[in-house]
């Protein structure tokens, strides 16, 4: 149907143009020809030839694709405070800075590749990881450290649980992606960028070990329970790449094809701990792939048919189960690990944000609560039948979750719109709303971690004059605040290695 005006509408236009005098405005190619000429003068120093980034970040379409075009116009024009991204108001006139826009979201002229010559070149040992001590070089407890990834200006902060205050502080590669993973003794923290890029950083040494460039546009990575493997999913190029977990060495690159041979993004990689696999949602084509990692594994995906694209899953406390969604079609799946089928759907409006979904006991019962990204609700389901229990409206459509065994409340955000400053407690029995915080009105409050005994909450003011702030997880009092440059994730290394409930994974 949308077709239908659209095609009009090109028409009307050839039939205009055909009748009045001959446009003075360079026709589309020319536009593109001057855009790429400005690229090359005034880009492509930071920005790469291709657009793959060099100092300045990957500009390719599917790296665009999370900012709007507007806010790539305001960049070119204002750049970005305190980088190297500097406006380019005096330099090129509004109708250059529009071409430069349309050009970047173009796909690049010849298709990008990243092929094993690259990833291996890309290739850096940063520390000789035998040299260094295998206890902890500090003195905080290493099971209740936090990762917090500050993503204003691209750094990571080491934080003692206990005291909260920094271990240490340093740079990251551009636009950390997916949440960082540990090794199973949490001694080591890996993280995937955007752009590709995976880091492998000791926390006992607090030193960063190695890196490698995987791909050009990444999703997620996950590592296996025994600590061997790192798998990371891509979206250009659509594939997987297997990495020794000890110095990120590249072990094997899987293209993820459908049984059909067409080409599909992945979605995201999970480990799931007592399958010993990796579990792999893909986004154009519907499978869901498990990779065997017990013993001396080759990583040949076993192909599980779903009913849907997945953009996003969860599982079940035992790992049995995957609950997915598809961003393209309403509702939800239920897909039988064991069993190799969907076994049920699930009724889920909007666009649920199941990868951020906790799990706790009401009852007895297990139950299954997510955020959603397009409404103001949480969807509550009972994970025996499947059925919905019930939708907690909020105050705006929420982004994540967290909870902890010690906690009476699931936390979430109102992450979009005019109440975005607001977290809310969900009392987790009752599941009714039973506290409203407003950390800093005004100011978007997002992503809620707890210590490892839970005795605390840390929540982040995402904004540039923000703040990580500690919470008495019990009496809800302010224990501490300290100013961050947009603080996202934070990751507690004791909750994440024992898959505790209430954390994702
Ligand atoms: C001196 C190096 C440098 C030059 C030259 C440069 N950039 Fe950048 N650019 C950067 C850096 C560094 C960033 C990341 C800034 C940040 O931390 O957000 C960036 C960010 C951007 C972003 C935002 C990307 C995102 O995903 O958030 C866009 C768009 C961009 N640059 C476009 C351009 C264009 C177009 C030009 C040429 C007119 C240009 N840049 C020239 C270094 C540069």
């Amino acid at each position: 149907m949308r077709l239908i005006p659209f095609a009009l509408l090109l028409l009307t236009g050839a039939i205009q143009a055909a009748e009045a005098p001959a446009p003075v405005a360079p026709t589309p190619t020319a536009a593109m020809h001057e855009a790429a000429a400005l690229y090359k003068q005034h880009c492509q120093s930071c920005h790469g030839a291709q657009r793959f980034g060099a100092a300045g970040p990957a500009l390719l379409p599917e790296s665009l694709g999370r900012i709007k075009p507007a806010e790539v116009r305001a960049v070119i024009r204002d750049g970005r405070p305190a980088s190297q991204m500097t406006g380019y108001s005096e330099l090129l006139d509004a109708s250059q800075i529009d071409a430069l826009v349309d050009y970047l979201y173009q796909p690049a002229a010849t298709a990008p590749v990243w092929k094993t010559p690259d990833i291996r070149a890309s290739h850096k040992i940063l520390a000789d990881l035998a040299s260094l001590p295998s206890t902890p070089q500090h003195d905080a407890d290493p099971l209740n450290l936090f990762v917090v990834v500050e993503a204003g200006d691209h750094h990571v902060t080491i934080l003692d649980g206990d005291t909260f205050d920094p271990l240490t502080r340093f740079a990251s590669h551009f636009a950390l992606h997916g949440g960082p993973k540990f090794s199973p003794d949490g001694r080591f923290v890996y993280f995937a960028s955007r752009d590709g890029w995976i880091s492998l950083y000791d926390l006992h040494n607090l030193r960063m070990i190695a890196e490698v460039r995987v791909g050009l546009n990444t999703r997620n990575l996950a590592v296996s329970n025994d600590g061997r493997w790192v798998l990371v999913g891509n979206y250009l190029p659509g594939n997987l790449v297997v990495l020794d977990a000890r110095d990120l060495s590249l072990v094997k690159i899987i293209p993820t094809l459908g049984q059909d041979g067409s080409a599909s993004r992945v979605s995201a990689v999970y480990t799931a701990p007592p399958r010993d696999s990796f579990v792999v949602a893909l986004k154009d084509v519907q499978e869901v792939w498990e990779l065997s990692y017990a013993g001396e594994p080759d990583f040949q995906p076993r192909r599980i048919v779903a009913k849907d694209y997945l953009d996003d899953f969860s599982f079940t406390p035992d790992y049995r189960y995957l609950l997915a969604t598809s961003r393209k079609a309403g509702g939800g799946q239920v897909i039988d690990l064991d069993g190799g089928e969907p076994v049920a759907s699930i009724e889920l409006p909007g666009m649920p944000h199941l990868g951020s979904g906790i799990y706790w006991k009401r009852n007895g019962h297990w139950v299954f609560a997510t955020p959603n990204i397009s409404t103001g609700l949480i969807s509550v389901i009972d994970l025996q039948t499947w059925k919905l229990i019930t939708e907690i409206p909020t105050a705006g459509p929420g982004f994540f979750m967290r909870s902890h065994a010690n906690s009476p409340y699931a936390w979430t955000d109102v992450f979009f719109g005019p109440n975005n400053d607001q977290v809310l407690l969900i009392d987790k029995q009752t599941l009714k709303v039973a506290h409203t915080l407003r950390p800093m009105p005004g100011k978007n409050a997002a992503h809620v971690e707890f210590t490892h005994d839970g005795r605390y909450a840390l929540l982040s003011v995402w904004d540039r004059d923000g703040a990580l702030i500690v919470y008495d997880s019990q009496t809800l009092e302010e224990v501490k605040r300290i100013p961050m440059n947009k603080p996202s994730g934070k990751y507690n290394v004791g909750n994440k290695i024992e898959f505790a409930e209430g954390t994702s994974h």
